[in-house]
């Protein structure tokens, strides 16, 4: 059976970066499921589907077609044979994401498609959710938090750095603490700490002091 390591936290909390690493380190597959849910949102958004309208959002989502295939030590998706690269980390779909995320057939097809992953390989799954009901009977569960001027910060610095937008750290911060808002007070499976899960506070840390809380938590035998 795979070895899944769930990985949750809001916005900035520093997943992306320690999942990629602990994925690394062990030789796992990393497995970004927010992108599935901006990949939903991307398409609803080009047919001109109102994101507020859950049976839209739902018709939509059940039409598109993602491919996931290991790449580069990731699973990388595909919709009509294009990778959707930075047309899903735009402010728009930020601002949009969190209400797709709230419709339950969109929830149930992205869980049933990270659910389908573990015949890849061993992963590192990173979301909101992951922990609490993609996968949680794992024994490697972590909870990633951060104050949310650490987390607005992190957030703003790689909007500039990667050229896809130049918000005032202070924009950063509300519309992350607007989408927490959302994310964590949802019907079907809202962000929150899973019981059993380690938490860990990045504000302070480093990435590599998060990493090696992380692996030196893991089951004995999942380490190399
Ligand atoms: O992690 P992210 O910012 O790329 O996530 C995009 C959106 O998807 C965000 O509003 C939260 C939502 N999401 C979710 O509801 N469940 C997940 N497992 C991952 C992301």
């Amino acid at each position: 059976m795979a070895k899944v390591i769930a990985i949750d936290g809001p916005s900035g909390s520093g997943k992306s970066s320690t999942s990629r690493r602990v994925a690394d380190r062990l030789g796992f597959l990393h497995v970004d499921s927010g992108a599935l849910y901006r990949i939903m949102t991307w398409q609803c958004l080009a047919r001109g589907v109102d994101t507020t309208d859950p049976a839209a959002v739902a018709a939509c989502a059940e039409s598109v077609g993602v491919e996931c295939r290991p790449e580069g030590g990731a699973i990388a998706y595909y919709v009509e044979g294009e990778a959707p690269g930075n047309r899903i980390r735009t402010p728009e779909i930020n601002a949009h994401a969190s209400h797709v995320a709230t419709v339950k057939a969109v929830r149930d097809r992205v869980t049933a498609i990270l659910r389908g992953m573990t015949a890849q390989g061993d992963l590192v799954v990173e979301g909101r959710d992951i922990t609490t009901a993609v996968f949680p009977d794992s024994p490697a569960r972590f909870y990633l938090t951060a104050s949310a001027e650490a987390r607005a910060l992190r957030r703003q610095r790689e909007e500039v750095a990667k050229g896809i937008a130049n918000q005032s750290a202070e924009a950063v911060k509300a519309s992350l603490l607007a989408r927490d808002a959302i994310d964590s007070t949802r019907k079907y499976a809202p962000l929150k700490k899973a019981d059993g899960a380690l938490e860990i506070d990045s504000t302070e840390l480093t990435l590599d002091q998060v990493v090696e809380t992380v692996l030196a938590a893991l089951p004995p035998d999942w380490k190399k």
